[in-house]
């Protein structure tokens, strides 16, 4: 699944993701987190999630990262403000008080763009991805992400043929994060009754996952 592949759902509305309210998960274990107000988040494949607007209202720095420029530029007229647009690298910075939104690919973001950064939130990200590109989404976010920093991931597992998304066990969560973070597994939802996308395409149980991460120092 490439950025073209993306960006072509964007074009023709295949959006099925997009929550349009803000996360209820995030709502409730973000503060869990206990990252000052004054935080600089990341929030890579970050869509136009309501959950970015969510997260600026908290009173933090929001560096959203997202490859379909419609989506971008759909985020800012909903918002109804008008973003200051500049070049930076391979990307283009759209920017609005709290909120910038890198506009490319996450695989291109710089370390330098994100040396501020002290938490970071995942929801619908790494398991938008294939197991390939999930080792090198970790390994990627791993060289962005300074020590200390704390972060909020929500994935899926389920037992139907392949997506997006893709089913993304605890296990291999444990083996993405387990050696640069300290891993905790906040919750476990069962939806299966209500995500029946899921039961459409045979799936006998729909588990979500919340956990809290924190990087670790590096030796
Ligand atoms: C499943 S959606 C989730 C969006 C958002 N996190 C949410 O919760 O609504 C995945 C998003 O990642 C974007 N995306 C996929 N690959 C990307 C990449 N390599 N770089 C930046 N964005 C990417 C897609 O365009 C899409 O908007």
């Amino acid at each position: 699944m490439d950025t073209q592949f993306w960006q072509q759902r964007w074009r023709e509305g295949i959006t099925g993701w997009h929550e349009g309210t803000v996360n209820a998960h995030l709502q409730s274990y973000w503060p869990k987190l206990g990252l000052p107000a004054e935080a600089s988040v990341l929030v890579p494949l970050c869509g136009r999630s309501e959950d970015l607007g969510w997260l600026a209202d908290q009173g933090h720095e929001v560096l959203g990262v997202e490859c379909s420029e419609q989506a971008v530029e759909e985020w800012f007229a909903n918002s109804g403000v008008t973003p200051e647009r500049k070049p930076q690298g391979a990307l283009e910075v759209w920017s609005e008080g709290k909120l910038e939104l890198l506009c490319g690919d996450f695989f291109e973001v710089d370390p330098q763009d994100t040396k501020q950064v002290a938490g970071w939130y995942d929801r619908a990200a790494l398991i938008a991805l294939t197991k390939e590109q999930r080792c090198a989404y970790a390994a990627h976010l791993r060289s962005l992400l300074p020590a200390g920093s704390r972060g909020l991931l929500l994935s899926l597992e389920f037992d139907a043929p392949a997506g997006p998304p893709f089913s993304v066990a605890p296990a291999e969560v444990e083996s993405l994060f387990g050696s640069w973070c300290q891993l905790e597994r906040l919750v476990e939802s069962d939806l299966f009754e209500t995500e029946t996308k899921f039961q459409k395409r045979g799936a006998s149980f729909v588990l979500e996952h919340v956990w809290a991460l924190e990087t670790q120092n590096e030796d």
